[in-house]
C-alpha cells in the first residue's frame, strides 16, 4: 500500500474494494488535512496505526479487512488462539520446534553481538582519545553501511549538505538508517574537521528533539555517521520543493514547538551552553510522525563555563538565516540561535525562503517585507495553505501572535530576543489557547488597531494533535 507520504492537502482518500494486501502505512495516520478515509473490503493486515485511531474514523472504514486489528477494530492479541481442535501431538511438536528456533535466534545474537562489539571497539580505538561518544552501540561495519546503501548508490542518496552527502541505508537485520559521509575525497582535512565536530557535539547530546547518532564510523576509507532515519525528510524539502502552498496551522506549531525545545536543551539544560549556529530548514529532519529534530552539528560550539559569547574567526552560518551581529562582528552567542529560529517561523509562516528570487524582485530581505504588512494586513503574507487553515480552524489571533513572535527573535539587539524557554511559554500558550480569550486579550495590547476576525470561542480544531501534547508543560 502506498504511504501517501508528503500528500499533505489529502482530506479524502477511498480505496475500498480494492484487494489491497499489508500493513496499513504509519504515515497515513500524519497527513494533516484527511478527515475521511475508507479503506474497507482489502486484504489488510496489521495492527491500526494509533494515529489513524486518533483521527477518529469509524470501524465501518476497515471493515471486511480479515488480518486487521486494533482501535477501531477490536483490539490484537498477543498470540493468536489456538483452535480446540487441533491435537496434543501438534501442540508438542510445535512448542518443541518454537523452542529450537528461539535457541537457535539467541546463539546467532549473541554471536552478531559480539562481532558488532568488536567492530565498535576497533573503529572507535583509531579515533583521537575522548573526540568519540557514541549513544549507542549499534553493530554496524563499514561492509555493512556499504552493502546497505548499495554501494553508497544515488538513488539511495536523501540529502546533499555542504560538507556531505546523506544516504539511506537497509541493514542486514532490516533496521533503516541514514549515513551521513563526509566528502573525503575532495578535501580530506574540512571533512576529518567537520566530522570531529559533528561527533564532539552531537554524538554526546541526547534529545527527542535532536538527530541521534548510533554509530560513528572513522577509518582509512571513510568518515561516517550512522543517524536515526528521518523518513519525513528535511523541513526544507517540505517547505519548499515540489508544489507545496505552506504547512497547516497544527503542524506548523508542532514543529516550531519541537526546534524550540532542542533549544531549551542546547541553550539552558547542557552542562554547557551549546550554540547550534546554523539553524535553518535543511537542518531539521522529520520523523513519520513529523515530529522535528536538530541535526547538522558542524559548526555548532559548546561554550566554555562562564561565558556568553565568542568571537568566530571565520564566517559561520548560512546567508539568510545567520544574526547580524553574527555576520558583521563574528560575535556568536546563544541569541544568533534565537534569530535563526525567528527566520525559520517566518518561512514557516510565510511559505518562503528568505533567498529566493520573490525577495531579490522585491528588493528588501524577508522580515523587512513581513515588517511592512505586519500587524494590519499580516495575513497578506501567510502561505496560501496557512491562510485557508487558520481561517478554517479560527487561528487568526494565534497566528498573528505567532508572527509577533517571529519578529522579536530577529530584533536587532541581541539582548532583546526571547530565550528559547520564554518561545515555549508562547508557543503552548498559543496552542491551548481558546480564540474567545486571546482575541479579547488582543483586543487590549498594542496592536489593538488589527481587526478581530472572530471573537467567538472557537471549537478546537476537529484534527486531534498528535504529538507533544502529553509531553509540553507551560514552564
Ligand atoms: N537523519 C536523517 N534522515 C534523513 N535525512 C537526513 C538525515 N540527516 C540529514 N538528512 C538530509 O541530508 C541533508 C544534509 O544533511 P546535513 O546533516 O545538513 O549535512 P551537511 O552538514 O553537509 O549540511 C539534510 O538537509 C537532509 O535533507
Ligand atoms: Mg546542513
Amino acid at each position: 500500500m502506498p504511504s501517501f507520504e508528503g500528500c499533505l492537502a489529502l482530506q479524502t482518500l477511498n480505496l475500498s474494494h480494492n484487494n489491497i494486501v499489508g500493513q496499513i502505512p504509519v504515515t497515513l495516520g500524519h497527513l494533516p488535512n484527511l478527515h475521511s478515509l475508507d479503506l474497507s473490503s482489502n486484504n489488510l493486515t496489521g495492527q491500526i496505526p494509533s494515529a489513524l485511531a486518533a483521527l477518529k474514523i469509524g470501524a465501518s472504514s476497515f471493515a471486511n479487512n480479515p488480518g486487521l486489528c486494533g482501535q477501531p477494530l477490536p483490539r490484537c492479541s498477543p498470540l493468536e488462539p489456538v483452535s480446540s481442535h487441533i491435537n496434543k501431538p501438534v501442540i508438542i511438536i510445535s512448542v518443541a520446534i518454537g523452542g529450537f528456533v528461539i535457541l537457535l535466534a539467541f546463539t546467532a545474537c549473541i554471536f552478531f553481538w559480539r562481532k558488532g562489539r568488536a567492530t565498535v571497539r576497533t573503529e572507535e580505538e583509531s579515533l583521537p582519545r575522548g573526540s568519540i561518544k557514541t549513544s549507542s552501540s549499534l553493530p554496524v561495519t563499514t561492509e555493512q553501511l556499504v552493502a546497505g546503501t548499495g554501494g553508497f548508490d544515488e538513488r539511495n542518496l536523501i540529502g546533499v549538505g555542504g560538507t556531505s552527502k546523506v544516504y539511506k541505508a537497509t541493514l542486514t537485520n532490516g533496521l533503516v538508517v541514514a549515513v551521513k559521509l563526509f566528502d573525503w575525497s575532495t578535501n580530506a582535512e574540512k571533512a576529518n574537521y567537520f566530522f570531529q565536530k559533528e561527533c564532539e557535539t552531537l554524538g554526546k547530546l541526547r534529545h527527542r528533539n535532536l538527530v541521534r547518532v548510533l554509530r560513528t564510523c572513522c577509518n582509512t576509507e571513510m568518515k561516517a555517521l550512522v543517524l536515526e532515519y528521518m523518513p519525513c525528510g528535511s523541513l526544507e524539502n517540505l517547505l519548499f520543493e515540489g508544489d507545496n502552498n505552506g504547512l497547516s496551522w497544527r503542524m506548523l506549531l508542532n514543529i516550531a514547538l519541537d526546534v524550540a525545545q532542542a533549544l531549551v536543551y542546547l541553550h539552558h539544560e547542557c552542562t554547557a551552553p551549546i550554540i547550534h549556529c546554523d539553524l535553518k530548514p535543511s537542518n531539521i529532519v522529520l520523523d513519520e510522525m513529523y515530529i522535528a529534530h536538530v541535526s547538522d552539528f558542524g559548526i555548532a560550539r559548546i561554550l566554555e563555563p562562564g561565558v556568553s559569547s565568542y568571537s568566530a574567526s571565520y564566517f559561520r552560518g548560512t546567508v539568510g538565516y545567520i544574526a547580524p551581529e553574527c555576520a558583521a562582528f563574528s560575535q556568536y552567542s546563544i541569541k544568533g540561535d534565537i534569530y535563526s529560529y525567528g527566520i525559520v517561523l517566518l518561512c514557516m509562516l510565510t511559505g518562503r525562503c528568505p533567498t529566493s528570487e520573490f525577495f531579490w524582485e522585491q528588493g528588501v530581505e524577508m522580515h523587512t517585507w513581513v515588517k511592512q504588512f505586519f500587524p494590519d494586513k499580516y495575513e497578506e503574507t501567510l502561505s496560501k495553505n496557512l491562510r485557508m487553515d487558520i481561517l478554517v480552524s479560527d487561528k487568526v489571533e494565534e497566528a498573528l501572535q505567532l508572527m509577533e513572535l517571529a519578529l522579536s527573535c530577529i530584533v536587532k539587539d541581541p539582548k532583546q530576543r526571547p530565550t528559547a524557554q520564554q518561545i515555549i511559554r508562547t508557543l503552548v500558550h498559543l496552542k491551548s489557547s481558546k480564540t474567545l480569550s486571546l482575541s479579547n486579550q488582543a483586543s487590549q495590547s498594542s496592536h489593538g488597531s488589527h481587526s478581530i476576525i472572530s471573537v467567538q470561542s472557537s471549537k478546537e480544531s476537529s484534527m486531534t494533535v498528535f504529538h507533544q501534547d502529553q509531553e509540553i508543560q507551560p514552564l
